[in-house]
């Protein structure tokens, strides 16, 4: 079956960038299936360093056809900026297929996420403030407008002044703005339309297709499970379902052609915006993580909070996503630490767990049991070979596998393609 499924375990930004390109040579399709413009995932080829926000990262290889699938949301103005950021270094993007099916950002939807963003004060979700929310509010509120809506400008225009004539209203009534102009911003979505006209494809059929001929078909996830609108810290998510189980929906596909699904953890973790995070660092560790990781987000550029590997969620990513094999990133950053905390259970209520809990309420309560593990003092940046790791790095990768319940199949020591030490099935 050539089906692989990527996808983040942890609240986002475990350098998935860096497993697709390790798988990217032997991919002929990479489709993202949810999520916006809200993601960042920053990939490094042959040294050069690109951020991607929309676009799917097979982009980046000229063997490969990227795909923007059913299930994500379509900021078009930013699309056709990032591909003409992508053509100025060089970067053939006339491969780029874009789902009929995929929901548009249009600008009330990034006025509303600001402003509710604004309204909910101390509240807040820590949104990207894309527009994210609100654009997949309307798609199962079936207001939503869709990039096929593009090919037809009479059915566009239709259902703009539709949306407006309740929205506005929304807009000055209650938030005191000044209302959006229809026509102008059907006049917007027309320029769009013309330069994506090319582009616009029954993507389902396009990936049916591929996966029938035996081609290989990886299905990208942006942002994570515990950002998964269903099985993450809701409320505090985003509002698509980046879970392997998403992959199917927002590509369109059956689960018979999945045979990988390959998790990515960061060796330790990190989130962005509110909400629960159990084994967050005190502020002076924080920081030093932050400084030797680098932990600043690709698309908004705040710092992220910063923590231990959390072995409960690691579990529980493993278990919804149904995960075969785990790709630990970021090894090297622990690189120099005395001791390296991991948390092995919480303790809640009084109660100790290994289970990811039931209700929020008990993760916002979740205190980390932490099992200690030794540091190694030296570089390990330069190690090609997983077995010429330190034994203290040795035996933490062997931890995480074992805490897990997943084979480790590829470890990251540093951001280049040739700092990836492999083992078992992603070496063949
Ligand atoms: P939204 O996706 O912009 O609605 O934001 C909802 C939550 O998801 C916020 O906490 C964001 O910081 C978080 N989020 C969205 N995209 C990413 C990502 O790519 N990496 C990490 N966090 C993200």
């Amino acid at each position: 079956m050539p089906g692989t499924i990527l996808v983040g375990s942890q609240w986002g930004d475990e350098g998935k960038g860096k497993a697709t390109d390790l798988l990217a040579d032997k991919m002929d399709v990479v489709v993202r299936y949810q999520g916006g413009n809200n993601a960042g995932h920053t990939v490094i080829v042959e040294g050069r360093t690109f951020k991607l926000h929309l676009v799917p990262s097979g982009i980046l290889y000229p063997h490969v056809t990227p795909v923007i699938g059913d299930g994500m949301v379509v900021d078009p103005g930013t699309l056709l900026a990032e591909l003409a950021a992508l053509d100025a270094q060089g970067i053939a993007t006339g491969k780029l297929l874009i789902s009929a099916n995929a929901h548009l950002i249009m600008p009330w939807h990034k006025e509303l996420d600001k402003l509710t963003e604004r309204w909910l004060g101390r509240q807040r979700i820590g949104t990207t403030g894309r527009g994210i929310g609100p654009t997949y509010a309307d798609k199962v509120g079936r207001l939503g407008i869709r990039v096929q809506d593009l090919l037809d400008p009479g059915i566009l225009a239709k259902k703009v002044e539709a949306v407006l004539r309740e929205r506005n209203p929304l807009l000055a009534k209650v938030y005191n703005r000044l209302p959006l102009d229809a026509e102008a911003i059907v006049e917007e979505y027309a320029t769009y339309a013309e330069a994506l006209r090319p582009r616009i494809a029954d993507t389902s059929l396009y990936v049916w297709n591929a996966l029938r001929e035996g081609k290989q078909v990886l299905f990208e996830g942006a942002q994570a499970t515990l950002l998964d609108v269903d099985h993450g810290t809701y409320p505090f998510v985003t509002s698509s379902s980046p879970v392997a189980g998403g992959a199917l929906s927002g590509a369109g596909v059956g689960p018979g052609w999945i045979e990988r699904v390959m998790g990515i953890a960061k060796a330790y973790v990190t989130r962005v915006g509110a909400g629960p995070f159990p084994t967050e660092a005190a502020e002076d560790e924080a920081e030093a993580l932050r400084a030797a990781g680098d932990e600043f987000g690709t698309t908004t550029g705040r710092p992220r909070r910063c923590g231990w590997l959390d072995t409960v969620g690691l579990r529980y990513a493993a278990r919804v996503n149904g995960l075969t094999e785990l790709f630990v990133t970021k090894l090297d950053v622990l690189s120099r630490l005395e001791r390296i905390p991991v948390a092995v259970a919480y303790r809640v209520h009084g109660e100790v767990t290994e289970d990811w809990p039931m209700t929020q309420t008990e993760i916002h309560h979740a205190e980390p049991v932490y099992e200690q593990f030794e540091g190694w003092r030296e570089d390990i940046s330069g190690v090609t070979r997983l077995e010429d790791l330190p034994r203290a790095a040795r035996v933490y990768v062997d931890a995480v596998e074992k805490l897990g319940g997943v084979p480790v199949t590829a470890v990251g020591v540093g951001p280049g393609r040739e700092q990836t030490l492999l083992r078992g099935i992603g070496e063949e």
